[in-house]
């Protein structure tokens, strides 16, 4: 069953990890998409993937830190697709930090690409999405936007960020039919981990309660339900998706 025939998405960070999965899920449910990311090899490549299977499927260059970028991929999205009813902020970046080693230059990135870009997607996007008459915004957050720990403090902030900024935005959209809800994934396995050694994957599944690292269709499955109409009674949210982390 199709869930998704009569979308049109955009997903930043498409092109790797959680964003790729969310892509090939949705193409594989009917939506036409429009990857979008700062790595264009992997974006084209999968764009291309998608299409050879059978998908609707196009790959754009978005920084989601640039706001004159977002104003170009509406365009590119319209011209596309003719409209756009679904949005999936994804792109994010990951460093340790805490309050003695965070530069201000780090800081500031962080705020950039996983902030301030959630900011300017909905922003950019809300007017075209408030056209179609069921629109959906999905914002990745993160565990770490729920608690905090000792040595992600830039993470935390923004990933906390996101969510309160998904609640205030499906309060302002309601009235227009556009639902805009969080996912918070636990860990998972993408490159974003790539900084951990497989004990420490293995130690990491093992203290999980349902017993492993989540995988990016784990989220991706998320994201297909809150872009659905099968959600349509559905804005505002926090969706937990960590193998039960967060229920302890
Ligand atoms: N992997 C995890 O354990 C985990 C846990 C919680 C939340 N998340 C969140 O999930 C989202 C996806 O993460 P992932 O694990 O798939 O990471 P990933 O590193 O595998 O993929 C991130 C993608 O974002 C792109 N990107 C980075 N900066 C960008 C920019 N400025 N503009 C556009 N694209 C950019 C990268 O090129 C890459 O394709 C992120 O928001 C991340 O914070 C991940």
């Amino acid at each position: 069953m199709k869930r998704l025939h009569n979308k049109t998405a955009i997903i930043t960070g498409g092109a790797n990890g959680i964003g790729a999965a969310i892509a090939t899920l949705f193409a594989q449910h009917g939506a036409k998409v429009l990857i979008t990311d700062i790595n264009e090899e992997m974006g084209t490549s999968l764009a291309q993937a998608l299409r050879n299977a059978g998908g609707s499927a196009e790959f754009a260059h978005l920084d989601v830190s640039n706001y004159d970028n977002w104003q170009a991929i509406k365009e590119t999205a319209i011209s596309h697709f003719g409209g756009i009813n679904t949005l999936v902020n994804n792109a994010g970046m990951y460093h340790p930090s805490n309050l003695a080693s965070e530069s201000l230059e780090g800081w500031n990135k962080m705020l950039a690409v996983n902030q301030s870009s959630v900011f300017f997607g909905m922003k950019s996007m809300q007017a075209e999405l408030a056209k179609s008459e069921s629109a959906s915004i999905v914002n990745i957050s993160s565990l770490y936007g729920w608690v905090g720990s000792p040595n992600a403090i830039s993470y935390h902030a923004t990933k906390a960020a996101v969510r309160h900024m998904t609640k205030a935005a499906a309060l302002e959209l309601a009235g227009s039919n556009v639902r805009v809800n969080t996912i918070l994934p636990g860990q998972i396995q993408t490159q974003m981990l790539a900084r951990i050694t497989p004990e420490q994957a293995l130690a990491i599944g093992e203290a999980t309660p349902l017993g492993r690292i989540g995988e990016p269709n784990d989220i991706a499955y998320g994201a297909l339900y809150l872009a659905s109409d099968e959600a349509k009674f559905v804005t505002g949210i926090d969706l937990l998706i960590d193998g039960g982390w967060s229920a302890g």
